[in-house]
């Protein structure tokens, strides 16, 4: 369904997939090529998960009030994709794994969701020519006239290892795999915006 306000000035690609399949270093590799901006969705709302674990809130409400005071601010440049929380950089605090093991759970609350998917839009009309949009529900809920929708899959084995190689921390294989399959199912089962190829994706394995 085309409605205005997703009806973006610039280009839009909106790349989608479970985690661990290479969005980030597909979406990175692309916005630098063609000198565009870049917008990680899952910084986001990992950025929320951290906030909302900092000052031990439960409630999509008080998430959103604890944001305004605290705003989440992105930088699109492909090169340095750095997320503050107010004024503290917490580029590198989102990606441990006890933000990784708790983002599912916030990520369905509907209030930050709603407030998050209007930032997500904000930053996507600002950005000048074009800009590369990684996440879960780019295609189908936050950009559904995207230019171009990609959605990656790359089976388990795969994933489990891309990840393994970006932690910080050092996990067994097993306990990483096992995280990505069960934040695969929250995010693909949740009833608001789950995880699924747009009707006019292309599907990349
Ligand atoms: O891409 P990522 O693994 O950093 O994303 C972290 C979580 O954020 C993911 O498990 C679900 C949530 N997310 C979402 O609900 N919608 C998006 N568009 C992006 C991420």
């Amino acid at each position: 369904m085309t409605t205005a306000h997703t009806a973006f000035k610039n280009v839009v690609v909106a790349i989608d997939g479970p985690s661990g399949s290479g969005k980030s270093s597909t979406a990175k590799a692309i916005a630098i090529r063609a000198n565009w901006k870049y917008l990680d969705t899952g910084a986001l709302y990992r950025a929320a998960t951290w906030l909302a674990i900092e000052k031990n809130l439960d409630s999509g409400n008080k998430i959103v009030e604890a944001i305004k005071e605290s705003p989440i601010k992105f930088n699109c440049d492909p090169k340095n994709p750095l997320i503050s929380v107010g004024d503290i950089d917490v580029s590198d605090a989102i990606r441990t794994l006890r933000i990784t093991d708790q983002v599912s759970q916030y990520s369905q609350l509907p209030e930050l969701r709603s407030y998050l998917l209007e930032l997500q839009r904000e930053i996507i009309s600002e950005s000048t020519n074009g800009i590369v949009v990684e996440g879960r529900d780019i295609g189908t809920v936050v950009a559904p006239d995207a230019d171009l929708k990609v959605f990656l899959f790359a089976d388990l084995s795969a994933r489990t290892a891309r990840r393994e190689g970006e932690l910080k921390e050092k996990i067994k294989s097993a306990e990483v795999s096992a995280s990505l399959e069960s934040r695969d199912l929250k995010d693909s089962t949740r009833k608001i915006s789950p995880l699924r190829p747009a009707q006019d994706a292309l599907e990349l394995d």
